[in-house]
């Protein structure tokens, strides 16, 4: 473990420091983090006979439900209405991960690996854009330890890509589908329905779940947290974990487009709302 939760500096909460954006894409957070603990199992399942690998599924587990208790607590402190507990139950209760499959559902161990890394891309720049736009001081420290997390998770699982690559043997083409149907994923039900069991299931004034509604309103506060260099970092990730040149001019032009598109769509839903 690089830190534990005895080393946040809880007594330094600033609560005038707190925005709602902040307040809701942690809560939201807190809950996928804690849930993606239960992906060890799906893993287990996938690398039944790679003991190494197991080991490192483990640990990896352990520190992504630490994200959860760390990212839970801060949100408790934040909002004394916010039961973590509760709206993890409620998270659980409504949305389900495929935990009992037996091969990956990306077609294979080295599909599975890269689509790891893309997650890990998503989580690492994520905390990092809340490290940099946040001036509580406890969440900044707090996402600054998880965003060196999700670093070391991407390259621990890129290195177990690269033994697997010997074996799945994928054109680079394959390696970029996997990885980009998997950034389209992080559109599918799991953050809009922990948006809502987080922020909209037990507030003051509950309402039904509406996915699109949910996914809107988070997406929107979530992309305004980033800046031009946390998807230039993002996309040099992904293509990294594609095989693909990350320093060369796809890097430039893809991350200037995703930049490009990412502005344009958090415009437009900051418009809508
Ligand atoms: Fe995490
Ligand atoms: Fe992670």
């Amino acid at each position: 473990m690089r830190w534990t939760l005895d080393d946040i500096p809880w007594d330094r909460f600033d609560p005038a420091k707190v925005t709602p954006d902040l307040l809701a894409v942690a809560k939201t957070a807190a809950l996928v983090e804690a849930n993606s603990a239960d992906y060890v199992a799906y893993l287990n399942n996938i690398f039944h006979d790679d003991d190494d690998f197991k080991a490192v599924a483990c640990q990896w587990g352990v520190e992504e439900e630490q994200h959860g208790r760390a990212l839970g607590r801060w949100a408790e402190l934040a909002d004394p209405d916010f039961s973590f507990h509760k709206s993890l139950a409620e998270f659980r209760r409504g949305y389900r991960l495929p935990l009992d499959a037996n091969q990956s559902v990306r077609g294979s161990r080295l599909g599975e690996l890269i689509a790891r890394c893309v997650v890990e891309t998503g989580t690492s720049s994520f905390y990092s854009a809340i490290h940099d736009a946040c001036d509580e001081p406890v969440l900044k420290m707090i996402a600054k330890h998880i965003a060196t997390d999700e670093f070391f998770h991407y390259q621990l699982f890129e290195k177990h890509a690269k033994r697997y690559e010997t074996k799945d043997k994928l054109s680079r083409l394959s390696r970029l589908k996997i990885a980009l149907g998997r950034v389209r994923e992080a559109e599918d039900d799991e953050l809009a329905y922990a948006y809502y069991s987080a922020n909209v299931a037990f507030a003051k004034t509950p309402e039904k779940y509406d996915r699109g509604r949910c996914a809107a309103t988070y997406w929107r506060q979530a992309m305004g947290l980033y800046r031009e260099k946390h998807l230039q970092n993002a996309t040099r990730m992904i293509l990294r974990a594609a095989s693909l040149n990350a320093d060369g001019w796809l890097a430039a032009v893809a991350s200037k487009v995703s930049w490009t598109l990412l502005q344009r769509r958090q415009n437009r839903l900051s418009r809508a709302a």
